[in-house]
């Protein structure tokens, strides 16, 4: 078995900060060693990865992709192979994508033909949620099919009537069936009902811009939805976890939930933490840049959301990454907002931009890894094997710089759409090595990846419960 070290750098886990060399072997992690001891003095390797003035850290986990996903008459831009590629890049070595239940559709249906886009193609390893497009009794039942083969979250919508929306009463089924086998319900919280009564009022009032995205998809719409999603999980016993949360009244409903006692969790994303309604409202059509669901909110939200993450209210970042080209996909809502494709691309940029937190203040280096890599993994079941760096754990690992200073760009980013919405930010810090079960896939400039290395994992149930 190939033998790798890691030598002198400050490993960086959610529990601790050490000064450790990693001892490597095939695939995993098999030991650590305080750097210049004995012990890792000791230890031959065939390769030695010198990390001295580097982070070494657990690769990065995003819960919350969405590659290839059709959506909005056209399709997300970046393919697993592509996508997992630019997450490889930016540190990231799991990702967790949505497979989708078409309406008429079985859950099986969904996720084998999310397996055949996947297998083969994936530069990083991958695992996957399933949305309830259509919940009936033959869907409730497959769910109990689906825990058993390690997809073990549902993603369900508040939002997007016709689409993939699901009312009250479906919501409560498919949350008093997960509260039987363990599955966690992940929620889009936002009155799609309502929502839809002010689109048709704006567009009627000519208000056609993307900033107008912004206005119908009211902050209170979030908020009310989220402590619907609530109420209804508390009824049905089951835990919570709201997606992409970015209204700072929606944080107030998870933070007074938590309170009580419930077992609630809330995820928000990069975007939200970063951007705002001032990118919705760039000149022309720019904004269409901006348009995801939920949307980016004012400025203050953003305080909101990093108090939230402090105070563990909000436990994960992930991306929502679901890219759609500005030429040819965004454009397709010129002249109406409410028919540009929702999403944003960011696989590739989160742990950067979470760093760039730990060097603004907002958050210490241990609760970045904690949000973006050990928690996502235990929440989704992955942990330890992933979101950490442990003996047994797959040998996942970013040497992460820094110090190392790059300016965003869709010029240099490998994410496969032609638009950044970070474009010209000036960012500190960068990942220089990253290992995927022990393969080197990205060192400095050079990639060294390859599609089908990336393996489908089977994941265990929320690890937050007991
Ligand atoms: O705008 C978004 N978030 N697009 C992806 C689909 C979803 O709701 O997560
Ligand atoms: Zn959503
Ligand atoms: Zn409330
Ligand atoms: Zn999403």
């Amino acid at each position: 078995m190939t033998r790798t070290v890691i030598r002198g750098g400050l490993v960086i886990t959610a529990a601790e900060e050490l000064a450790a060399d990693v001892l490597i072997e095939g695939e995993q992690v098999v030991a650590l060693a305080s750097s210049g001891s004995s012990v890792a003095e000791g230890w031959t390797a065939e390769h030695v990865i010198d990390a001295t003035g580097q982070y070494v850290i657990p690769g990065g986990v995003d819960a919350h992709t969405h590659m290839e996903l059709p959506f909005g008459g056209t399709s997300a831009s970046d393919t697993f192979e592509t996508g997992t590629r630019a997450a490889a890049w930016g540190g990231t070595t799991t990702i967790v994508d949505f497979a989708v239940q078409s309406v008429g559709g079985t859950l099986r249906e969904g996720l084998d033909a999310w397996h055949a886009k996947a297998e083969g193609n994936c530069a990083i390893d991958y695992a996957f949620h399933m949305i309830l497009g259509d919940v009936t009794e033959g869907s409730l039942k497959e769910m109990d099919l689906l825990v058993g083969e390690g997809v073990t979250s549902f993603k369900l919508f508040m939002a997007y009537p016709g689409v993939f929306y699901s009312d009250d009463g479906k919501i409560l089924r498919a949350m008093q069936r997960g509260a039987d086998n363990g599955g966690l319900i992940m929620m889009h919280a936002e009155n799609g009902i309502a929502i839809d009564v002010l689109v048709e009022q704006a567009l009627a009032a000519g208000k056609t811009d993307p900033r107008y995205h912004g206005e119908v998809r009211h902050e209170l719409l979030e908020a009310e939805a989220t402590h619907r999603a609530i109420k209804l999980a508390q009824v049905a016993g089951a835990p919570l976890y709201v997606v992409h949360v970015s209204a700072a009244s929606a944080v107030a409903e998870l933070a007074a939930a938590r309170r009580q006692g419930l077992n609630v969790f809330g995820e928000t994303c990069p975007q939200y933490l970063f951007l705002s309604t001032d990118n919705l409202a760039e000149p022309g059509f720019e904004g269409a840049k901006y348009v995801c669901s939920t949307p980016l909110r004012p400025k203050e939200h953003q305080a909101e959301l990093w108090k939230g993450l402090r105070t563990n209210d909000l436990q994960v970042v992930s991306t929502d990454h679901c890219p759609f080209c500005f030429v040819g996909q965004k454009e397709l809502g010129r002249g109406d907002f409410s028919k540009i494709p929702n999403g944003l691309p960011g696989v590739e940029n989160r742990m950067d931009l979470l760093h760039q937190a730990v060097v603004d203040g907002h958050i210490s280096r241990r609760r970045w890894i904690e949000i973006a890599c050990a928690t996502p993994a235990r929440m989704f079941g992955l942990y330890p094997r992933k979101g950490t760096i442990a003996p047994g754990a797959d040998a996942d690992i970013v040497v992460y710089d820094p110090a190392a200073v790059q300016t965003v760009s869709a010029a240099t980013h490998h994410m496969n759409v032609d638009y950044s919405a970070y474009e010209g930010r000036q960012l500190t810090g960068k990942a220089r090595t990253v290992l995927s079960r022990g393969t080197v896939v990205v060192d400095g400039d050079r990639y060294l990846g390859r599609a089908g290395h990336g393996r489908f994992q089977p994941r265990a149930t929320c690890q937050y419960l007991v």
